[in-house]
């Protein structure tokens, strides 16, 4: 079995081999560019030698980047591929070599250094790309048939403002027991069947704020194979969190809340977004970020209390992040120094932030008996949805933490009209935000939408603020 560190390290060096130079990881945190509000590919460091603005060092370089994308919290652990931090494998050129080198590279690493079987393997190309089609078909030796044409949304490839170009994809089908058995799957549908591994962009364009494109004076390399969906493959399981990049802190975490792994799938769901959100908050953290009610702060933030209160799942009420970040840390050190160095720094800020949560869970506990005495008083025997969701939303309570506590007062929750709260909210945050673009994160920066608070004295209690919340779990 290939393990994470050992795919890395062969990615790395098969390119230095072919005089890339190998580049450490840059922060999560864009240097000068307003247009993303994390690192979320390979390229973004290098944005500006591509366009030309900045000249390389090197022409060739190849990176295992750190990325942050969090368009998909909610899904985060529901399926085998999203996350909100994950590694990516990098090769680029800057003005020097093309399509004519970059595509035999990759189907050589994929076939003769990961061994992938090449009847397994599917390749899409853009539309109108004949030359790409060329280079797979006639030099490459992949058949036509395995070649797939698609357009702009999956074969166009562009992050915020500047470099942008077509692209080319390649695909394992793992399998027809893998797939949704409809007779239209084929690459491109949406179930586990086709995983696409790795994208080669070739860099042509530069997209501007209004989204107008140039073409660029040299063209360029970005490609970036996903760390934890090569592993998944090579190591023939069922999805990213079963590779060894995931087990070790899955299985650390379980240990220390006296829980087992593939047992009982709520216990496996938290175990997976612990595990996602403490990897994106210790890297995120040990690059300068901190929590905070906006951008990326408010990012980390979501993030760690979405962790906490999974940890509740596991039937954990102290906190435990900071031992799991340490877990983190203790796991990717060698590949990223810079984790060592900060984790002292890092430790501290996840500590200090679960606990001023839990006082915050504290705090809504008190409202919730409250809110318990009153109903019995009143003689009713179920807690409003609309006070649930304000629990939910104002103290990050779910739903079956309020539930738990109500069953055990013999009172119940009125589960629709939590759900119909929820949905308005979701309305509220929909029209108060603007478009967002593709990997953009514009949907954090809004401000809260108006709440109306109903029982104000009942609800002023919050030890602070409460933060902007659009988080749905
Ligand atoms: N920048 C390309 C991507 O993230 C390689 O898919």
């Amino acid at each position: 079995m290939m393990t994470g560190k050992e795919i890395r390290e062969k990615y790395l060096k098969f390119f230095k081999e072919r005089g890339h130079r190998i580049l450490p990881s840059a922060s999560l945190i864009p240097h000068n560019d307003p247009s993303i509000l994390w690192t979320a590919a390979g390229m973004v460091p290098f944005k500006p030698f591509f366009t030309g603005q900045a000249v390389p060092e090197y022409k060739r370089v190849t990176t295992c980047q750190k990325c942050i994308r969090t368009p998909d919290i909610e899904s985060v652990g529901r399926t085998a591929r999203h996350h909100t931090f994950f590694e990516m494998l990098g090769n680029f050129s800057f003005g020097d070599y093309f399509k004519e080198s970059a595509i035999p590279w990759a189907w050589e690493f994929v076939t003769e250094y990961l061994n992938l079987p090449k009847e397994k393997l599917w390749i899409t190309i853009y539309l109108d790309d004949d030359e790409a089609f060329k280079i797979w078909n006639k030099e490459v030796g992949v058949p036509a048939e395995r070649i797939v044409r698609m357009g702009k949304d999956t074969n166009f490839w562009e992050i915020g403002v500047g470099p942008c170009g077509p692209c080319s994809e390649i695909y394992v089908d793992l399998g027809e027991s893998r797939g949704c058995g409809s007779p239209d799957c084929q690459v491109g549908c949406d179930c586990d069947r086709f995983l696409e591994i790795w994208n080669l962009v070739f860099i042509q364009f530069f997209r501007d704020e209004e989204g107008n494109y140039s073409p660029l004076e040299n063209k360029g390399i970005d490609t970036g194979m996903g760390l934890e969906r090569v592993a998944s493959v090579l190591q023939g399981v069922a999805s990213n969190f079963d590779t060894d990049l995931f087990r070790e802190i899955m299985d650390f975490t379980a240990d220390l809340a006296g829980q087992k792994y593939g047992q009982d799938s709520k216990i496996d769901l938290a175990l997976k977004v612990i595990a996602d959100h403490c990897r994106a908050v210790t890297f995120a953290v040990s690059d300068g970020a901190l929590p905070g009610n906006e951008g990326r702060g408010y990012v980390i933030r979501r993030l760690l209390r979405r962790a906490v209160r999974f940890g509740r799942v596991l039937g954990v009420h102290e906190p435990f992040l900071y031992k799991v970040s340490q877990a983190v840390i203790t796991q990717m050190k060698d590949a990223y120094p810079e984790l060592q160095q900060k984790s002292e720094h890092v430790l501290r800020v996840i500590r200090t932030e679960e606990e001023r949560f839990l006082e915050t869970l504290a705090a809504g506990s008190d409202i919730l008996s409250a809110l318990i005495n009153e109903a019995k008083a009143g003689g009713v025997s179920e807690i409003t949805g609309q006070d649930a969701f304000r629990l939910y939303d104002t103290f990050g309570f779910p739903l079956e933490l309020t539930q738990e506590i109500a069953a055990e007062q013999g009172l119940t929750v009125d589960e629709d009209g939590f759900a119909a709260a929820m949905e308005e909210q979701r309305k509220r945050a929909r029209s108060a935000r603007q478009e967002t673009e593709y990997l953009s994160e514009r949907g954090v920066l809004y401000k809260a939408c108006g709440k109306n608070w109903g029982k104000p004295a009942l609800w002023a209690t919050a030890p602070w603020k409460p933060i902007p919340t659009y988080w749905h779990c």
